[in-house]
């Protein structure tokens, strides 16, 4: 499977983490930067992805950003969420929630859904993080 133009423009190849800050209901997050990706790439936009009451702590959901981008959200505990892309880093493919993995079904690569990290299968990245935040009960994608 090859990769399309719709695929690439819904990466956000930029470097972003979500983790968890010290005071309940926030997060820190790093930046997204100019990491040199190619053009026609865009961030997922910004704005609300997900109620935070449904996103169960200990399990990965589908969302889609507000530019229409396919996403992964994570939920590790009551205060913090983390969110990837889920266009497999390997060929291209959808990647799907799978408890507290995220799995895609092209070729079976595994990916921690905390972290995005590739835990499994042919993929030899990780997915890209998306930068997000919890306010006021929505997960928001800055
Ligand atoms: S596209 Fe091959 S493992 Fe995802």
């Amino acid at each position: 499977m090859t990769t399309t133009p719709q695929h690439r423009q819904a990466l956000c190849r930029r470097t972003v983490l979500a983790a968890t800050a010290a005071s309940a209901g926030t997060l820190a997050l790093t930046a997204c930067g100019d990491d040199g990706g190619s053009e026609g790439e865009t961030a997922p936009g910004s704005g609300p992805i997900a109620a935070l009451v449904d996103v169960p702590v200990g399990e990965a959901v589908a969302v889609t950003t507000p530019n229409g981008a396919e996403a992964l959200l994570f939920r590790s505990d009551e205060t913090t969420v983390a969110a990837f892309s889920a266009i497999c880093t390997h060929a291209g493919c959808g990647v799907q929630p799978d408890g507290d993995r995220l799995h895609c079904p092209c070729h079976d690569s595994v990916f921690d859904a905390a972290t995005g990290e590739r835990l499994e299968g042919p993929a030899d990245a990780p997915l890209p993080p998306i930068r997000v935040r919890i306010e006021d009960d929505q997960v928001i994608v800055e």
